[in-house]
């Protein structure tokens, strides 16, 4: 018996591979070029659910899937989904310390938009609602605040719109805004948010390298950990889309890994992993 039938690992061939890959990379930007056996512990379980016995058959069926059931299983597997609220802190200093301190009743329309693409299971987003309530509970102005989060996982925005989250996420939250934000649940096992910190957070599934919102739609963007996974090409036009749909004036955040090696003369530089259209 060889090893990989007693893990049960279902290995890919090199052909059955490069289609995978040239799948991912064509339609998400996703570069798996370096993770062959990655793709092959995340999935192997998955094709066993399924009946499938090689990556040639699953294709197939996946081509012949509309409803979409088995490459969207297929995308929360291959997708690094994890996150963290207040992941890279710093960012959330600078919001609150330079950027909000601007808007003003005269200078701002009625709405804040802000758009966090790649939001996972929602903590980048819930973290700037606690972030943006806390400012005008201290007094601070802000219009009437929308936050959308969008993932090309299915999993992680079903997990967002949930909102119940494992008590060891909570220790990332500042004691004063658990006090106020945080609502404890089935004997302190999970936690979710208050109401004001949920009802500003819309969330829906989307490809960042399909059909993306629509121009000059947001006055704010974290996109960050996101292109980390890309090919050079798809982050070019992801770069693209967060551009166009940035306002004139309004901001980029990426991941302070990411730092914009690529096309960055369309923005403006302001401080590491920040930008402005
Ligand atoms: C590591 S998480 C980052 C979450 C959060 N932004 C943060 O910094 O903690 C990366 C997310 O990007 C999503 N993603 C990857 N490729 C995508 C694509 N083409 N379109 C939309 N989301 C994508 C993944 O599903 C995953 O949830």
């Amino acid at each position: 018996m060889k090893w990989q039938e007693v893990v049960g690992l279902i290995r890919f061939t090199e052909a059955e591979f490069q289609e995978l890959e040239q799948f991912m990379l064509s339609q998400y930007g996703i570069d798996l070029s370096k993770k062959r056996t990655l793709s092959e512990c995340r999935l192997s379980a998955e094709l066993e659910k399924e009946g499938i016995t090689s990556l040639q058959q699953f294709m197939r069926r996946m081509e012949q899937d509309k409803t979409k059931r088995l490459e969207n299983m297929m995308l929360d597997k291959l997708t690094t989904n994890y996150t963290f609220f207040m992941r890279e802190s710093k960012h959330f200093d600078y919001l609150r310390e330079n950027i909000l301190p601007t808007l003003r009743q005269d200078n701002t329309g009625p709405f804040y938009r802000v758009w966090s693409a790649g939001c996972s299971t929602g903590e980048e987003c819930y973290t700037l609602s606690m972030l943006f309530h806390d400012y005008t509970r201290q007094g601070g102005f802000l219009p009437f605040l929308e936050i959308t989060g969008t993932d090309a996982s299915e999993a992680a925005v079903k997990g967002a719109k949930e909102a119940v989250y494992p008590m060891r996420e909570l220790a990332d939250i500042p004691p004063r805004w658990q006090e106020k934000y945080v609502k404890k649940l089935d004997g302190n096992r999970h936690f979710t948010l208050t109401p004001e910190i949920l009802n500003c957070c819309k969330f829906r599934q989307m490809n960042l390298l399909g059909t993306v919102p629509g121009v000059a739609q947001f006055d704010l963007i974290f996109c960050r950990n996101v292109m980390i996974y890309f090919s050079e090409d798809a982050r070019e036009r992801l770069i693209g889309q967060l551009y166009r749909a940035l306002k004139p004036g309004g901001y980029l955040f990426v991941g302070h890994t990411e730092l914009l090696a690529w096309n960055s003369a369309q923005f403006q530089y302001i401080c590491p992993a920040v930008y402005r259209k």
